[in-house]
């Protein structure tokens, strides 16, 4: 049976939400009301190239967005981080000096990198339930969607080259969308700023407003000469979009509208008050603990040794962000009484779903949260400790590397790991963490392994440490590359291998299938609770819950209030910039260009008022994921790049508050600037279509 769910909104609620594209024609009056110029079939259409066709995810977790006829993309900084790093070394450290490829012979190939275009997306519910009866079990029911879905894939990706498509489920289950898209994986680098703007401010800065990072980068997508999806070949060319993003250079004002199109990974809105007391009390305090470890270490060493900093740049910032934002997001769950105010809702709830069919589930979803946490808790805090342990990682893909019996293969997993490996700072953190670990995970949710080897080294993690890091041949660089693959397929009981596997098997056998478990009766109730949410509440509009599928979130742009008699204003320009300029501090060290084109105050094109703008905030609902997302106005053109959120209202992924949630975007004024005065590379402005009015 299939549900009819109404999709037709009620009355907005502020700007929360995240909507689908190819119903967005159900949102587009209020969109006009709000100031939208333009018509659903200019957002999204099957029929005639919109700015769909112009957003890409890029990579696997980003977006990026079109902005010349000849494939030109502009992502962040950020996204592009790992692709300028591969590229970097102490000779050319295009990190810290930034790249600029003056002809496309300069552009250099990103082996892994892709980009998707969404060619189309259609509601699949029928075809995917086609054949269930209400007495099929949970399983029936999973393998027969999986069957299903799988046709449709299989039929949706013959039809074109570069065709990739997936199935998935939207509130819960009670809806399934197949997204069919156009992979690309020819994705050249174009340009990068010196990470002393595209990362100004750092980490100190990173989930805060004010904010003055330049946070973009830019590539370049090639094709076959038929613009098809092609390797990478030295004979491709440009990729030709159907569609391309005008620029707006003309400025942008508070109050005014602004829609965020991109793929935003994750958010839980629907969930009910024991998950979210898990994550705001349990999980975010012991993750933010065991990280605040490893970044201190860390730190200590990239502080101390450029080239250590190179090395451990990109996962450094992997590690910081979450961490800081699930701070942020602790205190808006606590400030909004997230839990409480869930409770009082699921009472409510309660009281109406007597004698329906969602009598029941509320209570039984509880219990199942409490028959789940300490599992999960065990299996979290293990991702975070045990499964971070650099040289256990590499042993097990090298090990099953030289499995495989490509010998060129296995160099290249050494290569790639020794480039980026500091021994020092994986032995400390081993120590913090597994100590940790020792303390805080109950002896039964732990593995027998690990109590029995720590009583080898007489409880002391820090003995175990010393063995292990100096036993293991994956330690010792050229001891290890002496081998073929036949002598280290043998290393089987080396004893980063022997720690890796034992963790995981004891983990696989004993905590996640329990995990797995509970969590899939968890969706099976929450499909019920989603639907009995919709039904109890008709008059309010619901969304699906973020899942890296292509949403519009609109708003307009504003400033918030962060404490009692504190007001931010929407905007931050250059002089911000040199307000925190400082050449002792890392995060804040601007090139010494920058410093005399300001003292010159000349801004070439890009002046406004004597100043440049950097960067603004705006109500659009957005998360991780929409990361280089456009920023787009009442016109459709390009006004800014999304890049984050503020730290006051990184809850948004579990409860939007209009109050305190901004996101923040790069001013396209300042990338002009940037690529302009800083990069010298106007051939790339020239590239694009740029609108002053
Ligand atoms: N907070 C932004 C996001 O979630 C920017 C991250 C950049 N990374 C960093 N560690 N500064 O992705
Ligand atoms: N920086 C985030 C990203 O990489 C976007 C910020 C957010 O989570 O809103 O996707």
């Amino acid at each position: 049976m299939i549900f009819a769910l109404s999709l037709i909104s009620g009355t907005a609620v502020a700007d929360e939400g995240m909507w689908l594209p190819s119903l967005i024609s159900e949102r587009i009056e209020d969109m006009q009301a709000k100031g939208f110029e333009l018509s659903a079939e200019d957002i999204y259409s099957i029929n005639q190239a919109s700015l769909k066709d112009a957003v890409v995810l890029f990579g696997r977790g980003c977006t990026g967005e079109l902005i010349s006829p000849e494939g030109l993309l502009i992502t962040n900084h950020h996204c592009g981080y790992a692709q300028i790093q591969q590229h970097s070394s102490v000779e050319h450290d295009y990190l810290r000096d930034g790249f600029w490829a003056m002809t496309r012979d300069e552009e250099l190939p990103n082996p892994g990198l892709t980009v998707s275009f969404l060619e189309y997306m259609e509601d699949v519910t029928e075809q995917v339930l086609d054949g269930y009866e209400s007495v099929m079990t949970e399983e029936e029911r999973t393998e027969l969607i999986e069957t299903n879905a799988g046709r449709l894939i299989e039929k949706a990706v013959e039809a074109g080259d570069g065709l990739r498509a997936s199935v998935e489920s939207l509130f819960y289950g009670n809806r399934y969308y197949m997204f069919v898209y156009r992979e690309y994986s020819d994705v050249r680098l174009v340009g990068a700023p010196p990470s002393s703007i595209g990362k100004f401010g750092g980490d100190t800065d990173n989930w805060m407003w004010p904010r003055h990072t330049g946070d973009f980068s830019i590539f370049r997508i090639y094709a076959d000469k038929d613009n098809n999806p092609a390797p990478y070949s030295e004979d491709n060319v440009p990729y030709r979009p159907k569609r391309y993003f005008h620029i707006a250079a003309g400025g942008v004002e508070e109050g005014e509208f602004t829609f965020v199109y991109g793929f935003p990974g994750s958010t839980r809105e629907y969930i009910m008050s024991e998950g979210v007391r898990y994550i705001s009390d349990i999980a975010n305090p012991f993750k933010i603990n065991l990280r605040t470890m490893r970044l201190d270490i860390q730190k200590k060493y990239m502080d101390s040794d450029q080239a250590v900093r190179i090395q451990y740049s990109s996962k450094n910032a992997g590690v910081s962000n979450a961490w800081k934002k699930w701070q942020g997001e602790m205190k808006g769950i606590v400030r909004l009484g997230t839990v409480a105010r869930k409770q009082a809702f699921e009472s409510r709830f309660m009281d109406w779903a007597e004698g329906t069919e969602y009598d029941g589930i509320v209570p039984a979803l509880d219990s199942l949260y409490g028959v789940l946490e300490p599992y999960n808790y065990a299996l979290e805090y293990y991702n975070e400790s045990a499964r971070t342990v650099e040289l256990v990682q590499f042993a097990a893909r090298a090990l099953s590397a030289a499995e495989s019996g490509s010998d060129s293969v296995l160099k290249a997993v050494e290569a790639a790991f020794y480039k980026d490996y500091c021994l020092p700072i994986d032995k400390e953190c081993f120590v913090a963490v597994m100590n940790a670990y020792k303390d805080d995970v109950p002896v039964d949710f732990r593995p027998e392994y690990f109590d029995s080897t720590l009583a080898v080294y007489g409880g002391s993690v820090e003995k175990w440490a010393d063995d292990l890091f100096s036993t293991s041949v994956f330690a010792d660089r050229a001891a290890l590359e002496a081998l073929d693959c036949a002598g280290v397929a043998a290393l089987k009981d080396d004893p980063a291998v022997v720690f890796g596997r034992e963790f995981s098997a004891w983990i696989g056998e004993n905590l996640r299938p329990a995990v797995a478990r509970v969590n899939s009766e968890i969706t099976l109730l929450n499909r019920d609770y989603m639907r009995g949410q919709m039904e109890f509440q008709p008059d309010r509009t619901f969304y699906p819950d973020a899942n890296l599928t292509l949403r519009v979130a609109y708003g307009h742009i504003k400033g918030y209030a962060p404490s009692d008699g504190v007001y931010y204003l929407p905007f931050s320009t250059i002089e911000g910039i040199m307000e925190k300029d400082n050449p002792d501090i890392f995060d804040y060290n601007i090139p010494q260009r920058f410093r005399d084109i300001v003292a010159s105050g000349d801004y070439g094109r890009w002046g406004h008022d004597g100043k440049v703008p950097v960067c603004f905030i705006a109500t659009n609902h957005t998360s991780g994921g929409n990361s280089g997302s456009p920023v787009i106005d009442s016109r459709g053109r390009l006004i800014g790049i999304n890049f984050d959120r503020v730290w006051e209202g990184t809850m948004s992924d579990i409860e939007f508050d209009p109050d305190f949630c901004r996101n923040i975007s790069l001013d396209i004024r300042y990338v002009l600037f940037v690529i302009d005065m800083i990069g010298d590379a106007d051939h790339l402005i020239e590239e694009m279509t740029i609108e002053t009015e």
